[in-house]
C-alpha cells in the first residue's frame, strides 16, 4: 500500500487497452469501502466507456486528450437525490437541500474517488483527476442526465499508462503539518518552505516559457486567473442553486 502511495504520479498518456470488467468492478468496490458521512454514501459514480459519450464529454474537460485516450472515465457526483428518495419513501423528512449537505456529499464523493484511484494504481493502472469537472458542471449535468440533488464534483481517467513520468515535487512536511495549533507563516518561513520548489530545473524552464518573474505568477496570471475563477465560480454557484442545494 505504501509503495503504491509513494509512487503516485498523474498519468496523462494512455494505451488503447481496455480495463477488464473484473478490474473495474474491483476498483469500484474498493472505492465504495471509503468512509462516508453517517455511512449514507452521498455520492454516485458515472462510468463512461462508450466512445460517443466520451466525445460528448471531452469538451467539458476542455478536450484534454486523456479523456478520449483512457478506456474509462469516472465522474464522481455529490448525490443527495437517492438518500432523499429513501427517506421520503420511508416516512422520514429529509433536510439535506442546503450548503452543509452539499459539502458533506462533496467530501463523500472525493473520498470514494481517491479510494478508486489508489485501487487502480495498486493494479498498475494510471489515473489522472480532471478538475475541469467543477468548471463545466452545468454542461455535464445535461450530458449525464443528472437529476436535482446530484452535482459532478470530480472526474478521473483510468487506463494503462503509455509513459512513465517522474514523481512531482511536494512541499516539505513541515510546510503543511501543524502540531496542536496552527502556526502562521512569516515571510521568512514562506521563503524557506518554497525555496526547493522554486529552485527546481522544471521551475526555471516554466519561467522562461511563460515569461514570468516568479512561479506564483504562473498560477495567478496564467493557470488559475482571477477573471476565470470568478466566471467559473458564478457558473458553479448557479448549478448549486439549480440542483436544489440552496432551498433554505
Ligand atoms: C481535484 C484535482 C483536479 C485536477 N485536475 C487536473 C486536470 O484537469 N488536468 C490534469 O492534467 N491534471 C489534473 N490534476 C492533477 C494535478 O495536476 C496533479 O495531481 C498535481 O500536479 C500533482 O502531480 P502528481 O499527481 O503527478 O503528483 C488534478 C488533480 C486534482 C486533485
Amino acid at each position: 500500500m505504501l509503495t503504491t502511495l509513494f509512487n503516485h504520479r498523474s498519468i496523462r498518456k494512455y494505451k488503447n487497452t481496455p480495463i477488464s470488467e473484473t478490474d473495474l468492478h474491483e476498483i469500484l468496490e474498493a472505492g465504495t469501502r471509503a468512509s462516508t458521512t453517517g455511512n449514507m454514501q452521498l455520492y454516485s459514480i458515472i462510468v463512461t466507456r462508450d466512445e460517443e459519450m466520451k466525445k460528448n464529454l471531452a469538451p467539458t474537460h476542455f478536450n484534454q486528450p486523456m479523456v478520449m485516450q483512457a478506456p474509462v472515465l469516472l465522474t464522481f457526483c455529490a448525490d443527495i437525490n437517492r438518500f432523499n428518495k429513501w427517506c421520503n419513501n420511508r416516512n422520514a423528512e429529509p433536510g439535506y437541500d442546503n450548503f452543509l449537505w452539499f459539502t458533506n456529499a462533496a467530501i463523500d464523493a472525493m473520498l470514494v474517488a481517491q479510494n478508486c484511484c489508489i485501487a487502480a494504481e495498486s493494479k498498475g493502472l494510471g489515473i489522472c483527476y480532471l478538475g475541469t469537472t467543477t468548471y463545466t458542471a452545468d454542461k455535464m449535468i445535461d450530458i449525464l442526465k443528472l437529476p436535482k440533488g446530484v452535482i459532478p464534483i470530480t472526474a478521473v481517467v483510468i487506463g494503462h499508462p503509455d509513459h512513465n513520468p517522474g514523481l512531482t515535487d511536494r512541499l516539505p512536511l513541515k510546510a503543511v503539518v501543524h502540531y496542536e495549533t496552527y502556526k502562521d507563516y512569516s515571510n521568512e518561513d514562506i521563503n524557506k518552505l518554497y525555496a526547493d520548489k522554486e529552485a527546481l530545473e522544471s521551475t526555471k524552464q516554466l519561467l522562461i516559457e511563460n515569461k514570468k518573474e516568479t512561479l506564483a505568477q504562473i498560477f495567478t496570471d496564467n493557470r488559475y486567473k482571477k477573471s476565470d475563477n470568478i466566471h467559473f465560480s458564478t457558473v458553479f454557484f448557479k448549478v448549486l442553486k439549480d440542483q436544489g442545494f440552496f432551498n433554505q
